[in-house]
């Protein structure tokens, strides 16, 4: 009896928990409601507010700008790059004296926002992140302000589309920015060398492709491609998304797939004008596997470096291709060639800063101020994504694009 008491009694004061529980979910359910209002409603204020925010900004510097065309531009990061702050220590020691990286000790970097009034040049960096409470308030007509970022649009934070008559350069991966900001870059050797002629690169491989992947769901949708592209001839991907992981270098993972894959899968996560990064430059630089790309601006890469998705009629169409690639040497072999006409350049992290510094000393340099920065950033990137069942690629609404910001809590 007593124990059939202390039964009941339990069950019920598990369920009074649970009742109780009821409500507190109710209640967190609420708040986060609420929360989500209040930020949609802060986030739609900072978009009006940021269009217009050149309005409210004052030219009252009074301390003596000091003229002299010739003396050392400043350079201010009001932004962190990403989670970081600028080295300025390290970029002022090692690109800013006269047998620096940049040739000139002509500019100087600062985090110091007490300087503005006396900077040449405010570098934003988009996931700084740019916060219109956090803006400066005074601007001299001679600034430049520079929007740096190396992401694709829709890892651009929204704000970054609403600041009209505001950003004077961009220093971005596309190759309309006003300063260089790629990740790399080719030319013609001065003089062609014959050092592939003898050489032979295929090494009975069989027909596979390899991918490294750790954005699962990208906006190009280049899972769907891979997957049916794997019916036709095998693809290996290593990486956050197959769950093989590979723990050494880049370069070492590189040249391990390399003893068994012929090609590898240099798509990008997105599918943009300009978009092209280390995916292929890496695969280039280790010069065992032919790089196989998806791109609307194939010029960016080395003439016959390449084989380009986008120019076949579907995924089946470019392994039947792969498959007669690996059946014939010479053909395979003549991917390797452009090494005796060009070279690949890949610029260091900080090289745009270079660039930034010849044209703030440049005193024929024109104003400039981007009106629309939706349109530059957003419709002029033209993205596209690839449709499975139509065998091609299709516009990406340019709102969808805008539509990334960054984690709130
Ligand atoms: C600036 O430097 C140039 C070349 O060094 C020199 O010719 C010119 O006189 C200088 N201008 C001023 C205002 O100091
Ligand atoms: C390169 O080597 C091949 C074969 O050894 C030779 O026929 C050719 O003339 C050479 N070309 C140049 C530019 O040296
Ligand atoms: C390999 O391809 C080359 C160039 O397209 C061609 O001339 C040659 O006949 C092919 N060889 C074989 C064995 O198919
Ligand atoms: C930079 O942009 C601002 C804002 O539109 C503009 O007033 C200023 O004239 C521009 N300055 C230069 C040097 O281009
Ligand atoms: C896409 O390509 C596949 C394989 O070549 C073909 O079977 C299919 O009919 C194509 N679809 C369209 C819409 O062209």
């Amino acid at each position: 009896m007593n124990a059939a008491m202390f039964n009941i009694f339990r069950y019920c004061s598990r369920l009074r928990y649970l009742l109780l529980c009821r409500q507190c979910l109710i209640s967190v359910f609420l708040l986060c409601i609420l929360v989500y209002a209040t930020f949609r409603v802060k986030l739609s204020n900072d978009y009006k507010n940021a269009q217009v925010f050149y309005k409210t900004q004052q030219s009252i510097c009074n301390n003596n700008l000091n003229q002299n065309q010739n003396r050392t531009k400043i350079i201010l990061f009001w932004t962190k790059l990403f989670k970081r702050k600028a080295d300025e220590n390290y970029i002022n020691n090692y690109f800013f004296t006269s047998s620096g990286r940049c040739g000139t000790n002509q500019c100087r970097v600062t985090n110091n926002r007490d300087e503005l009034c006396a900077s040449d040049a405010i570098i934003f960096h988009a996931r700084g992140p740019i916060n219109m409470n956090d803006m400066p308030t005074k601007r001299l007509p001679h600034q430049r302000y520079v929007l740096l970022i190396k992401e694709p649009p829709y890892k651009t934070t929204a704000i970054v589309g609403h600041l009209n008559y505001f950003f004077n350069w961009t220093a971005t991966y596309r190759t309309d920015s006003d300063i260089n900001y790629q990740y790399f870059y080719w030319r013609r050797k001065a003089k062609p060398t014959n050092e592939t002629s003898q050489k032979s690169y295929l090494k009975n491989r069989q027909a596979r492709a390899a991918s490294m992947i750790s954005n699962c769901y990208s906006q190009s949708n280049r899972e769907g491609y891979l997957q049916r592209l794997n019916s036709i001839i095998p693809v290996t991907h290593v990486g956050y998304c197959s769950g093989t992981k590979c723990h050494k270098s880049r370069e070492i993972c590189l040249s391990q797939l390399a003893e068994t894959h012929p090609f590898y899968l240099s798509f990008e996560n997105s599918l943009c004008r300009d978009y092209a990064t280390e995916k292929y430059a890496n695969v280039i630089i280790n010069n065992q596997m032919i790089p196989i790309i998806f791109s609307q601006t194939p010029n960016l890469y080395i003439p016959n470096s390449y084989i380009d998705a986008n120019q076949f009629s579907s995924p089946e169409a470019l392994g039947q291709f792969l498959r007669q690639l690996t059946l014939n040497t010479t053909m395979y072999d003549s991917y390797f060639k452009w090494k005796d006409e060009y070279d690949l350049i890949i610029p260091g992290p900080d090289d745009y800063l270079c660039d930034l510094c010849k044209k703030l000393n440049n005193p024929n340099e024109p104003y400039k101020v981007y009106d629309s920065m939706k349109k530059w950033l957003y419709n002029d990137a033209k993205c596209q994504r690839w449709v499975s069942k139509l065998n091609k690629t299709i516009d990406i609404p340019v709102d969808e694009s805008m539509d990334y910001e960054e984690p709130w809590f």
